[in-house]
């Protein structure tokens, strides 16, 4: 029998391909017949709305009301009461009711494993579970990290920070020092990369030359592509909206070369 990943996908950088990156990992491993299913951890909810559900505060049980329920140690409700498909793939949606969470959790006895508390229950269920970050190092962000196998960073090289990154990295150490000592970095993902311009080839070496050695930057690079977000408003993965585009084949590059990297 496989054994479930838990992958979180992190950068407390906002817009750098987090939830594409999510999206298209996880439609990516479901064509190959993984089981998959994807969290929705930003209060933005992004992710949720990427699959047509245009008012995610009008869903009945999301992620927040998961979270509450460990929170006041009670049963979950029945995972078909929240979970959503949409052909292969499983969505665990939130909505801007999650925010609500980051101050909740102050007080709770488990306020770094609560996300760890759900996520666990589903493993018997999927090949891979994927959380979809927010831009920050809240306590959200410290719940996937703590719940999680493996932590992807996407990094597009036009935002990336040597100090950004650094932060990221003193927070993953305390979490993996402190409640989740078996998690791994898997590595960066460069995103909307432009083969072309100085900047990137220079972001990329700088990155090379700082972590190389002791993480893995893929050697898949997502290219900037007008059709990502042609896709989003098409409600598709790029892989489904435009399966032979450049992107969608780095995607797919991408998750092969993720896979072979287990
Ligand atoms: N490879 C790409 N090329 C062009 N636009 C992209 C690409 N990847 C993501 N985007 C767009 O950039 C924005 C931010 O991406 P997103 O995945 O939402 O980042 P994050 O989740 O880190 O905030 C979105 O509008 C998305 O459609
Ligand atoms: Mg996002």
């Amino acid at each position: 029998m496989s054994q479930c990943e838990i992958i979180a996908i992190a950068n407390q950088k906002g817009g750098v391909g987090k939830t594409t990156t999510t999206i298209n990992l996880g439609y990516s491993l479901a064509e190959k017949g993984k089981r998959v299913l994807l969290v929705d951890c930003d209060p933005q909810s992004n992710l949720t709305m990427s699959f047509g559900v245009d008012r995610p505060d009008e869903l009945p049980i999301t992620l927040y009301h998961l979270m509450t329920a460990i929170i006041e140690e009670k049963e979950l409700p029945l995972r078909k009461e929240y979970i959503l498909s949409f052909n292969n793939l499983d969505i665990l949606p939130c909505s801007i009711e999650l925010a609500a969470i980051e101050v909740n959790l102050v007080n709770a006895m488990s306020r770094e494993i609560t996300l760890k508390a759900i996520l666990d229950q589903f493993r018997p269920n999927y090949d891979y579970i994927i959380i979809d970050c927010m831009p920050s190092l809240g306590m959200l962000t410290i719940n996937a990290l703590a719940a999680c196998d493996r932590i992807l960073i996407p990094a597009a090289p036009q935002y990336l920070s040597a100090k950004g990154l650094e932060l990221l990295l003193r927070n993953i150490i305390r979490v993996k020092r402190r409640i989740n000592p078996a998690v791994e970095i898997d590595g960066i993902l460069i995103t909307m990369f432009t083969e072309r311009t100085k900047l990137s080839k220079e972001i990329v070496n700088l990155i090379n030359d700082s972590y190389g050695s002791h993480i893995k930057i893929f050697e898949s690079k997502i290219p900037v592509s007008v059709k990502v977000g042609e896709a989003v408003l098409n409600y598709k993965s790029i892989i489904e909206f435009d399966p032979k585009g450049k992107v969608a084949v780095a995607y797919k590059n991408f998750a092969e070369e993720y896979k072979a990297n287990e």
